[in-house]
């Protein structure tokens, strides 16, 4: 395991954020198009601020550490500012990831917006960020 950082480890070993959240006011799940890996994210939104979020994942310690500084990164942020977050921003939250586990952290940034998007569904909202999502 020396190819991850103590960081990555922690996350790992310890993830935040683990679970699902009972009516959560958006769900999203995105497979990975390398290893077919999945991850489902919940989120709780009250006046467009993200109360909570929580996760599940089928994947490796990357997507875990990914998913877990995620959650913690996007909750108490607008949809705007959580839309904002970059998989590189994920990437240096975690002091870096080996190159060919980038992808697993891109996991977290797409189940994210996929969460949101389900959000938006079913509030008649629309944000600038979620092209594509569907
Ligand atoms: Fe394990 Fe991508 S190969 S998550
Ligand atoms: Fe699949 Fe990391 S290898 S999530």
């Amino acid at each position: 395991m020396a190819m991850y950082n103590d960081k990555v480890m922690d996350h790992f070993m310890n993830p935040h954020n683990v679970g699902e959240i009972q009516g959560a006011d958006g769900s999203g799940t995105y497979g990975s198009p390398v290893c077919g890996d999945m991850m489902k994210i919940d989120i709780k939104v009250e006046n467009d601020v993200i109360k909570d979020a929580k996760f599940k994942t089928f994947g490796c310690g990357s997507a875990i550490a990914s998913s877990s500084v995620a959650t913690d990164m996007i909750i108490g942020l607008t949809i705007d500012e959580a839309l904002a977050v970059t998989n590189k921003q994920i990437i240096d939250e975690l002091g870096g990831l080996p190159a060919i586990k980038i992808h697993c952290s891109v996991l977290a940034d797409h189940a994210i917006k996929s969460a949101i998007y389900d959000y938006a569904q079913k509030n008649g909202k629309t944000y600038k960020g979620l092209e594509g999502f569907d």
